[in-house]
């Protein structure tokens, strides 16, 4: 069988868990797939780093946009990051070559997304992204074919592991935030700029692609209203305790009557609620959908291992010639976002 050739660029947690991966696992994913699938190129920011992982006899390059659309690759994996410049001019660049693409890179996805999608459409090539939204959690397919014929009315969940372990430790190891934050930067959950996770906005991202999957909106990063954790204390924390509830980061996006509501803010959630008991830097996202009830998706949101099992999924798909359908689905219309009824920007 014809091997599916990889071009990977970024080779920092996730890129270096995927190596792992995909040496691994080497013959069950060939065994998936039914074809055995190479590394055939790779680029990241500095050649000469020790990443811990074997890298011999894949071809180097120092520009991510020429192993995008170099002619050995059938499928570009970008794990670079960032809404625009390198990441968005390399993914560009392979999809215009007719090369498949796999990001995890939800800035990309929730800026871009629908042009990128409809690129994607026009050149027959897949675009996944389920590494983009939760981490290892398969929430992508979950919304885009498990739960396809249903109405979906809500989604919402805790969708940054950084903010949920800083939460976490500070609750149960009374660690200052600071500490914390440190910790998860260390731990390799955090953003190269942790203002992402901790001002909501990574929250913000990952909450647009859900939201224009499960209810077919243009992508709205802009229109969700985010609010993060800076402000959050340890008084405010054994505050929230004292009275049974644990403070959580959530993205909440809610079909109205007048439109879609999305939003991201600290909350109090009950301590019985099984959303609370979610901790460290694993995530959780609920769906409420009108003929599958209520779904609750819990796993590891963050770290190289479980982000690089999602990405490695989206190559099986490609590998197997499974082509999703693009990211909004125009024949569903698009629905209009409207402001929060709590009134947060
Ligand atoms: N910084 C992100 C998080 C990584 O903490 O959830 C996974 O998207």
């Amino acid at each position: 069988q014809k091997p599916l050739t990889l071009g990977i660029a970024g080779l920092g947690t996730v890129g270096a868990g995927l190596l792992e991966l995909l040496h691994t696992h080497k013959a069950r994913v060939a065994e998936r797939a039914g074809r055995p699938v190479e590394i055939v190129g790779i680029s990241a920011r500095s050649k000469g780093k020790d990443r811990g992982v074997d890298t011999s006899g894949i071809k180097w390059f120092d520009d991510p946009v020429a192993l995008a659309k170099d002619a050995s690759i059938d499928a570009f994996v970008e794990l670079i990051g960032g809404s625009d410049g390198v990441a968005k001019a390399a993914v560009e660049a392979a999809l215009n070559a007719g090369k498949h693409v796999v990001t995890a890179n939800k800035a990309l996805v929730a800026k871009h997304g629908v042009k990128l999608a409809k690129l994607a459409e026009e050149k027959g090539v897949a675009l996944n992204f389920e590494a983009a939204v939760a981490g290892g959690i398969p929430v992508i397919k979950t919304l885009r074919e498990s739960l396809a014929a249903n109405e979906v009315t809500r989604v919402y969940g805790i969708l940054n592991g950084t903010c949920n372990y800083i939460l976490s430790t500070m609750t149960d190891q009374h660690r200052s935030f600071a500490d914390a934050l440190r910790e998860a930067q260390d731990l390799g959950y955090a953003e190269a700029d942790p203002t992402y996770d901790i001002g909501g906005f990574d929250t913000a991202h990952k909450l647009a692609i859900l939201t224009s999957l499960a209810f077919g909106t243009e992508l709205g990063f802009d229109q969700v209203d985010v609010e993060g954790i800076q402000s959050i204390s340890e008084v405010d924390i054994e505050a929230a305790q004292d009275m049974g509830f644990a403070i959580k980061l959530l993205g909440v996006a809610t079909r109205t009557e007048g439109g879609i509501e999305a939003r991201v803010h600290p909350a109090m959630v009950p301590e019985e609620s099984a959303i609370s008991e979610v901790w460290g830097a694993t995530n959780a996202v609920a769906i409420d959908a009108d003929f599958c009830a209520s779904l609750l998706l819990v796993g590891p949101g963050a770290g190289g291992r479980a982000t690089a099992s999602a990405v490695a999924s989206d190559v099986l798909d490609i590998a197997r010639g499974a082509v999703m359908p693009p990211l909004v689905t125009p024949t569903r219309g698009l629905k209009p976002y409207t402001k929060s009824r709590l009134g947060r920007h």
